[in-house]
C-alpha cells in the first residue's frame, strides 16, 4: 500500500511516498530557512504563504522521486492536528484535493505522533512499549508508547520547547536561524562549565519541562557582561546553555524509564539531532541496561515520511478521515 504523506506544521513543506508504513520511496523536504532567517524565528504568516507557493511542486517531486504515478497512490495522509494553524490548513487543503480527485481515502494524523514513527521507520527492531521524548522547536513532550495509537502522557513543557530555547538563545547571541544546529556546533569548542545556568524543574517530582527561565538567565549573563565591558565568549555561553538543556532532557527521560521499568528510550524531533544529546544518552546506554533509539538525521526534523508511516497503521485500524477533515493548531495527545 502506497501512502502519500504531507507535512506543513511549521517551516518545512514536505511530501513523501511510503510503502506499507515502512519503506520510504521518497521524502522531499522544502525548508524555509532563508525566509525566516532575518527574523531569527519562524514568522507564521510567511510560513503559510511559502507552503502555498511550493506545496504542489513538493508533492509532484515526491511522486517523481518515488518513481510512481498518482494512480499508484492508495491514500493521502496529512498532519491536521498540530502546528501553525494557517500552515496546517495548506497541507490539509492539498491532501483533501488530491484524495477527492483520485477518489482515495484521506487520513488526518497528529504531527507529534508522526515523530514517534520517524523512530520506528529508522529502527524497525524497536518494539512496544518504549519511552519517547519528542523535542523540537514547537513541542517538548514525554510519552510512554504502549502500542500503535496508545500513548500515556508523562509530561510536557509548560512554556517554551527546548528547540525554541535553542533558537531564542541563538538570536540573543546574534547567531543565525535555526539556532539549534549553530549552538550545537559552537558548543564543541566551548567550556560547558563556564556558566552555571539553571536546570529548570530538574528536582520537580513530575515529568514537566520549562525552558523560558533558562533563556532569561542567558540574557541576564549577556547583559551583565556588556555592562561590565567584558568580551562575550559565545562558545562558552552556547556550551553552558546547551549543557543545561541536555541535563534536564536527559535526567527526566531516564527517570521516566526507570520508574516505568521500561528499558527502551526513543528520542525524536529536531533537537534529537543534537550531538551532546546523542552522546549523553548513548553513554548511559553503554553503562546501564538501556537501549537508546534515534531517527536517522534526515528524519529528525519535520518530514512527510513519518506522516505517511503513521497513517498506514491508522488505516489498518480503520481510522480514516473524510472530506470534513479540518485543521487544528493543537490537539492534545496521550491523555
Ligand atoms: O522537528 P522540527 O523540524 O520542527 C518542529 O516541529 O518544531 O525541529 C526544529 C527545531 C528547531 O528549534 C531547531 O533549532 C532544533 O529543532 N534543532 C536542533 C538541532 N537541529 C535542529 N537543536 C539542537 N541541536 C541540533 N543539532
Ligand atoms: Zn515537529
Amino acid at each position: 500500500m502506497n501512502i502519500l504523506g504531507i507535512e506543513t506544521a511549521c517551516d518545512d513543506t514536505s511530501a513523501s511516498v511510503v510503502q506499507d508504513g515502512k519503506k520510504i520511496l521518497s521524502n522531499v523536504i522544502w525548508g524555509q530557512k532563508q525566509v525566516h532567517q532575518k527574523f531569527g524565528g519562524v514568522v507564521p504568516e510567511l510560513a503559510a504563504r511559502r507552503h502555498t507557493e511550493v506545496i504542489l511542486y513538493v508533492i509532484q517531486e515526491a511522486i517523481n522521486q518515488a518513481s510512481v504515478d498518482f494512480k499508484d497512490i492508495d491514500a493521502v495522509a496529512v498532519n491536521s492536528m498540530r502546528g501553525l494553524l494557517r500552515s496546517v490548513v495548506v497541507g490539509v487543503s492539498a491532501a483533501k484535493a488530491i484524495a477527492y480527485s483520485l477518489n482515495i481515502p484521506v487520513i488526518g494524523v497528529h504531527h507529534i505522533e508522526g515523530h514517534i514513527y520517524s523512530l520506528l521507520l529508522s529502527n524497525p527492531e524497536l518494539s512496544f512499549p518504549f519511552i519517547c521524548l519528542t523535542v523540537s522547536g514547537g513541542h517538548n513532550i514525554l510519552l510512554n508508547i504502549v502500542d500503535h495509537g496508545k500513548y500515556e502522557l508523562l509530561g510536557h513543557t509548560l512554556d517554551d520547547a527546548a528547540g525554541e530555547a535553542f533558537d531564542k538563545v541563538a538570536k540573543l547571541l546574534g547567531l543565525g536561524f535555526p539556532g539549534g544546529p549553530i549552538i550545537d556546533q559552537l558548543s564543541s569548542s566551548g567550556n560547558s562549565k563556564a556558566y552555571n545556568f539553571p536546570r529548570p524543574m530538574l528536582k520537580h517530582p513530575n515529568y514537566d519541562f520549562s525552558f523560558s527561565g533558562l533563556k532569561t538567565a542567558v540574557l541576564n549573563v549577556i547583559n551583565d557582561l556588556k555592562l561590565k565591558n567584558i568580551e562575550i565568549n559565545i562558545h562558552d555561553i552556547a556550551a553552558s546553555f546547551q549543557q543545561a538543556v541536555i541535563d534536564v532532557l536527559y535526567e527526566k527521560t531516564i527517570k521516566a524509564a526507570y520508574e516505568k521499568k521500561i528499558n527502551k528510550i526513543g528520542i525524536a524531533g529536531g533537537v534529537s539531532a543534537n550531538n551532546l544529546l546523542r552522546e549523553t544518552f548513548k553513554s548511559i546506554a553503554r553503562k546501564k541496561n538501556l537501549n537508546i533509539y534515534f531517527p536517522e538525521l534526515s528524519l529528525c526534523t519535520d518530514n512527510g515520511a513519518m506522516i505517511a508511516s503513521l497513517a498506514y497503521y491508522k488505516y489498518k485500524q480503520g481510522n480514516i478521515s473524510d472530506m470534513k477533515l479540518d485543521a487544528y493548531a493543537n490537539i492534545p495527545i496521550g491523555r
